[in-house]
């Protein structure tokens, strides 16, 4: 996409030609004209592109010395250029300069005072007798937010390298602290886990890296002895994974699950903000049902750690700790950290979020003077593995 391979092959003059008039487009009708507002932010501007030459599939056209910024190899997204095709918007923008002219399609960039384009369905801009117009808006989040999602949902379909190359460019503008992950990780890859994954969270993909370390994980308990436990069970999806790890290893085990299945309980006042009594409520209906096909799973409804005592005698091979808050974090781990089998893991899915201080204060707090370390994951959460 936008960086790398994005130079302009020659340096013709700008000259293009600004016009008053109006564009339409999927938002509405776009008034544009010369005149700056009373503040001083320049209007948007529609031009009309007149192509010098052909490269490749593309075609270059020069643009007046105003219409800046362009993208550069330091601010890819810089520019909030649109293009349209005799009237129809085309894109994607940003496009890496070798793909314009090699598949063209409607990808185009704006760059060192040019705007390299391509027709939509790939004939000569210079010769199809099309009119391209470009349309300039004043450097503003919203104007380069709006380029990149049209560039995203345009008609021509970009690469998978070109999609993430631009989310990776959107993220920093959003939240300069966001960490973009690298594009293919067999997280984003594995279509398996996210078809079972969906049926859990059909809308979204968000927690989906977690259960993927929790499936990982669950391998390093292969050869060892015991249950395994989850507190704080929701509907059952990282349940339905470590089930699913059980039926898989052939290691014969019960999965007890702990929940209120009422919601949280009432923050303490370590916990900050995030969360109030009664969130995330799931019903015991829907675990039995979404993991019905488990005949090793036991239940044990109740608030932690009233139905402890159900397991007191029992060693775990697995805990899974997802409760949240500090008290129900703390009291599980103290319980849990005791009964593990030598090379045993207890993980924690709310370790070192800041939404739940309360979660990882509880964790630090058991693991106090313990020989364990405690290794955080950057998918969020920790394990620890008893010696
Ligand atoms: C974040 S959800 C668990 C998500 C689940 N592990 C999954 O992978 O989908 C938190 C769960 O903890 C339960 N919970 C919170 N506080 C509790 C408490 N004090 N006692 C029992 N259950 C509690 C809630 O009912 C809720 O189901």
């Amino acid at each position: 996409m936008a960086g790398q391979g994005r130079m302009m092959s020659a340096t013709t003059a700008a000259d293009g030609t600004a016009e008053d008039g109006a564009v339409t487009n999927e938002a509405g009708r776009v008034a544009v004209g010369p005149a700056d507002d009373a503040a001083g932010v320049p209007a948007a501007r529609l031009l009309t592109l007149a192509p010098v030459r052909a490269e490749g599939r593309g075609a270059l056209a020069p643009l007046p010395g105003w219409a800046q910024p362009c993208d550069s190899q330091g601010a890819p997204l810089a520019s909030t250029l649109r293009l349209f095709e005799d009237g129809r918007e085309i894109g994607p923008a940003h496009a890496l300069h070798a793909e314009i002219r090699e598949h063209g399609r409607g990808r185009y960039s704006h760059w060192d005072g040019h705007v390299l384009f391509s027709a939509s369905d790939d004939s000569s801009p210079l010769t199809n007798g099309r009119s391209y117009q470009a349309l300039w808006s004043p450097p503003t989040l919203e104007a380069t937010l709006r380029v990149a999602i049209q560039a995203a949902r345009s008609e021509c379909p970009m690469s998978a390298l070109e999609r993430r190359t631009l989310l990776r460019q959107v993220t920093p503008l959003i939240d300069p602290d966001f960490v973009p992950p690298d594009g293919g990780r067999a997280v984003e890859t594995d279509a398996g886990l996210r078809a079972e994954f969906r049926r859990f969270f059909p809308d979204n993909l968000n927690t989906l890296d977690r259960k993927f370390a929790v499936r990982e994980l669950c391998r390093l308990i292969s050869g060892l002895p015991g249950d395994v436990a989850e507190v704080g069970c929701y509907t059952g999806a990282t349940a339905w994974f470590i089930a699913r790890h059980i039926v898989e290893s052939g290691v014969p085990r019960t999965l007890h699950l702990f929940d209120s299945f009422q919601g949280l309980s009432a923050p303490g006042e370590r916990d900050g903000s995030a969360w109030k009594a009664g969130d995330l409520s799931a019903g015991i209906a829907t675990v039995r049902r979404n993991l019905g096909d488990f005949p090793f799973v036991a239940l044990h409804p109740g608030w932690v750690p009233e139905r402890f005592p159900d397991v007191a005698d029992r060693r775990f091979a697995l805990v899974h700790i997802d409760v949240d808050l500090y008290q129900p974090t703390r009291d599980a781990a103290a319980f849990f950290y005791d009964r593990l089998v030598p090379g045993g893991l207890m993980i924690c899915d709310d370790y070192g979020f800041d939404t739940c201080p309360g979660a990882t204060a509880a964790i630090d707090d058991v693991m106090a003077g313990k020989p364990e370390p405690v290794v955080g994951l950057s998918a969020g959460g920790c394990f620890i593995q008893k010696r």
